[in-house]
């Protein structure tokens, strides 16, 4: 049994800065678990504490069922592997994935053996009596996960070890890794703030924001039933859609989701029109993915929104089409960040705030200040969003078209102001 718990565990920096909040998460023996977010909001802190490499303020670290608080690294049978793999620059391949086994005085012969179908699984074989400087990027990552994993640790932990390789080579790797950590069923938590990397990997996905946890789930419920706002967004490829609506229930027949210049019905048969009633006369947010959203004939009477073709986006797989509809911008709703004014590092440039930065990079400067949807709500600003939507390889609009789009209600993801769900996430 190879189990990560984490309780309640807290981490505050010198200083005074919050980096990691009261953060309870399990990792199951022999599971890949992802731990998701943008940069700055306590991954590797998390990691590090599991590694012995940060001390925990407060909380409890369970490891292997022992209480770990104040293990030292080497005692924790823990292998990490970083961003940048250090190797030992005058040490071979061999010498640098032999060396954990050569500390641990371990026979010569089986040394040998180990390295040698390491070195095949991790595809460097032809590479064993070569220094790391003459090795790609790529090459040097397999070296460095192959001396970490060598002494068969009981817990792996990997820090975005695939964010300093180009494109081709982060999906090879990234394959690789799947099937090498699988196969040797080693409990690993891999930290990254990449969502594809989360999606493909993971048995299970962490996200957190600000130090804080939001969802944990395989990726299939986190992507498709997300807990909050944020993680809907964090996991969306492209953009996602959010819209406030005020809730109506006219003579009780059905809800109807009011966007002002747009309706959309739900019956009561939806399993979340109840959830959704009970909003009836309040503002929430309304989130749907380009992909649940679709260009149909004027004739079409289900569910649509309309509006006017603003721009068209060429994605190689895919075209987006970005549609006036005369709809208010919402942002991303976020709790305030305890940490802003603590006087820590970081919190500022995050890449959330990338985030929403990119999503109102038209918006005037004022604008792209407020990211509170209360906010956006209670002063009822006027300015518009477009509406995103999914094409295919074949664009059915031009710019300047009417559009009529429709919607696919079962996709809508349904939010209250806070950002939190109305209709629970089934876990
Ligand atoms: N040694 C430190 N002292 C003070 N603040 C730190 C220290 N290390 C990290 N931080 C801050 O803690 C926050 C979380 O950092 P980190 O765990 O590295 O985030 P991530 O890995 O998710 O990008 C950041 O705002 C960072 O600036
Ligand atoms: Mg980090």
């Amino acid at each position: 049994m190879s189990t990560v718990v984490l309780d309640k565990v807290t981490k505050v920096y010198p200083g005074g800065y919050l980096a990691v909040d009261r953060l309870s998460l399990r990792a199951e023996d022999g599971e890949f678990l992802v731990l998701l977010g943008p940069s700055g909001c306590g991954k590797s802190t998390l990691l590090r504490m599991i590694a012995g490499l940060e001390e925990v303020t407060d909380g409890d670290l369970w490891l292997d069922g022992q209480l770990a608080n104040h293990l030292a690294p080497r005692d924790r049978d823990v292998a990490m592997v970083f961003q940048n793999g250090a190797l030992y620059p005058h040490r071979t391949v061999r010498g640098n994935m032999a060396f954990p086994l050569e500390i641990a005085k371990a026979d010569p012969a089986l040394v040998r053996e180990r390295v040698t179908e390491l070195s095949k699984a991790l595809h460097i074989d032809e590479t064993l009596d070569r220094r790391p400087g003459t090795l790609s990027g790529g090459q040097r990552q397999r070296v460095a996960m192959g001396r970490a994993i060598v002494r068969q640790p009981k817990i792996f932990l990997m820090d975005e070890p695939l964010s300093n390789l180009d494109a081709g080579m982060r999906t090879e790797l990234r394959m690789e890794i799947s099937s090498l950590v699988r196969s040797l069923g080693v409990t690993t938590v891999y930290v990254t703030h990449d969502q594809v990397e989360a999606l493909t990997l993971a048995d299970r996905i962490a996200i957190m924001n600000r130090g804080v946890l939001q969802d944990v789930g395989t990726p299939g419920q986190i992507y498709n039933d997300p807990a909050t706002a944020f993680v809907a967004a964090f996991l969306s490829s492209q953009q996602l859609n959010l819209l406030p609506a005020t809730v109506r229930t006219p003579q009780n027949q059905y809800v109807l989701l009011d966007f002002g210049p747009h309706q959309l019905v739900m019956p009561w048969s939806d399993p979340r029109a109840y959830a959704v009633s009970q909003h009836t006369g309040g503002q929430i947010i309304v989130g749907i993915r380009p992909d649940g959203l679709a260009p149909v004939q004027e004739s079409y009477e289900g569910p649509s929104f309309f509006g006017r073709v603003r721009a068209l986006e060429y994605h190689g797989h895919e075209w987006l089409a970005y549609v006036e509809c005369g709809v208010p911008a919402v942002a991303v709703p976020e709790p305030p960040d305890p940490r802003r004014n603590t006087g820590g590092r970081g919190g500022e440039g995050g890449g959330l705030r990338g985030k929403v930065r990119r999503m109102f990079a038209s918006a005037p400067a004022e604008h792209a200040q407020q990211e509170q949807v209360g906010h956006n709500l209670r002063d009822g600003h006027h300015r518009r969003a477009d509406l995103i939507v999914r094409l295919g390889v074949r664009p059915a609009w031009r710019t300047g078209d009417a559009a009529k789009i429709g919607v696919d209600v079962t996709r809508l993801m349904l939010f209250k102001p806070d950002g939190s769900r109305i209709d629970p996430p089934r876990r």
